[in-house]
């Protein structure tokens, strides 16, 4: 017979809330419950529950597309307030999602990156002008504030031809502060008693005002460009205006469209800023590996003053991908993904779980299964060799989420990321000058907090 899903004693009505810390505590808390519990077990907060889901073997149990489909789970249901039926927070059944994917997915494809490699190159460097000017005046940077301005502007451009001009700014873009708070306060209904936010009107109306912020500036993006009368389908607001879905005909709809703009805005830059900044962190605290990867790029661009890495070139970074790679096992920076049975079933050959029900991937405790060693904390880039990844079940390392609905953004983080990661380790020394201790801040996504660096040019070699 199947047996109920493990869980701690809960207390009437707030179930384990009591006990679960708010922000990455509450991620570094269940990731101990994985070890203490097992790989499966139940929290219930305020009348929702949810399962969470840590190991190799259910991981990929749950990776049956003919069991399990994607679950928009309570948080994801907050970020439909501005977010819609955009791809990330579509319900799997809503019309929308396929006809959106459908016309979407070419764009993301690996040979679609070559289109916006220029784009991504000319971002860079003006990240590489800012820190020559930091590292000329001995100014220490702030690394995921400017990663930050980095993978927004990078989406802006190659997504809808959009410049936010974040380093030629002193503080963040609007949007930027308007999403970061919007996103705050809807986790933080997630985590409070249903109802109480009648008590926090001005922040209702933050939010409110914060909504109109994004939706304002979205729509003048695309006011621009349907005004302009070009009808070129070369970045995804082109597709998205201008190529008709195969079965219905029809392109996607203008609320469509700007639920897709904002989604990609934030989806597009939130979590490759973190990757960056966690690579960063590691490349500093492990002078073996940058040494390595300097000597990657070295091979490649010698002692070029700007070198100018063509689209092919991303290709040959493989070491600066494993380091990449290595960051996000350790700090998968979209720490979850969840799914729902679709119909009651048992799970692991022993628990019961419903249909409909929350199944939650804790990632970074998945990136921690006994099946990745014995020393499952340690920095080590050489897990990621190609012999390494072809001994090792694909289930192990999910930090892109898994199956149909898995990142559409991938290749574009991934040709991103390390693009600027060579950029970088070509041309600094990175002098950890605060000894910084990580301190990992969760909002929506993880991020290394306070992190900042300074900088010298190297000379090859050094
Ligand atoms: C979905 C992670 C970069 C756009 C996802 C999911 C994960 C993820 C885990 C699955 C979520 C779920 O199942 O609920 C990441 C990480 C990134 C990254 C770690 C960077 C290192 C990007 C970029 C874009 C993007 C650059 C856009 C340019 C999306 C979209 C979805 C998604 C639209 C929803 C796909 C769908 O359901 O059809 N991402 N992502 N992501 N991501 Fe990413």
């Amino acid at each position: 017979p199947a047996l109920p899903v493990p869980e701690r004693p809960a207390l009437p009505l707030v179930g384990h809330a009591l006990t679960l810390p708010r922000g990455f505590d509450g991620t570094a808390h269940l990731m101990r419950e994985v070890r203490d519990l097992g790989p499966v077990y139940r929290v219930r907060a305020f009348g929702g529950e949810v399962v969470i889901v840590g190991g190799l073997n259910l991981v990929a149990e749950l990776a049956d597309e003919s069991r399990f489909r994607k679950n928009v789970h309570a948080d994801l249901v907050e970020l439909r307030q501005f977010a819609g039926d955009g791809l990330f927070t579509a319900f799997h059944h809503e019309a929308n999602w396929r006809k959106a994917h459908d016309i979407l997915m070419p764009a993301f494809s690996l040979g679609a990156m070559r289109d916006y490699h220029a784009t991504m190159l000319r971002v860079a460097r003006s990240l590489i002008g800012a820190w020559d000017r930091a590292a000329a005046g001995r100014r220490a940077v702030d690394v995921p504030e400017d990663m930050t301005r980095l993978t927004f502007d990078t989406i802006g451009l190659c997504g809808f031809g959009h410049d936010f001009a974040s380093f030629r700014r002193d503080g963040q873009h609007p949007f930027v502060g308007a999403m970061a708070r919007a996103l705050a306060f809807a986790q933080a209904r997630t985590e409070s008693i249903p109802g109480s936010d009648l008590f926090r009107v001005r922040r209702s109306e933050r939010f409110r005002r914060d909504i109109a912020l994004m939706t304002d500036l979205v729509d003048e993006v695309v006011r621009r460009r349907r005004a302009s009368g070009d009808t070129g389908t070369g970045d995804l607001l082109g597709r998205m205006l201008h190529t008709p879905d195969a079965r219905t005909g029809r392109p996607l709809d203008d609320v469509n469209i700007r639920n897709q703009v904002i989604t990609f805005l934030i989806a597009g830059h939130e979590t490759t800023s973190g990757a960056l900044s966690f690579a960063l962190y590691h490349l500093t605290k492990h002078p073996e590996v940058l040494a390595r990867a300097q000597a990657e790029v070295d091979a490649l661009w010698g002692d070029e003053e700007t070198p100018d890495p063509d689209h092919g070139d991303i290709g040959r970074l493989s070491y600066i991908r494993q380091v990449l790679n290595e960051s996000l096992r350790l700090w998968p920076t979209a720490p979850g993904y969840a799914v729902e049975p679709l119909r009651d079933t048992v799970i692991g050959g022993r628990y019961a779980v419903r249909e409909g029900e929350t199944l939650m991937v804790l990632t970074p405790a998945l990136h921690r299964d006994p099946a990745w060693g014995d020393n499952v904390e340690l920095f080590d880039p050489e897990r990621f060799t190609r012999e390494q990844e072809e001994k090792r079940s694909v289930h192990l390392f999910k930090p892109f989420g898994s199956g149909e609905r898995a990142c559409i953004g991938r290749q574009f983080a991934l040709h991103e990321a390390t693009l600027l990661l060579g950029l970088l380790v070509h041309r600094y020394r990175l002098i950890d000058h605060a000894d910084y201790r990580l301190r990992i801040k969760q909002t929506l996504t993880l991020k290394p907090e306070g992190f900042t660096l300074e900088l010298a040019r190297r000379t090859t070699g050094e």
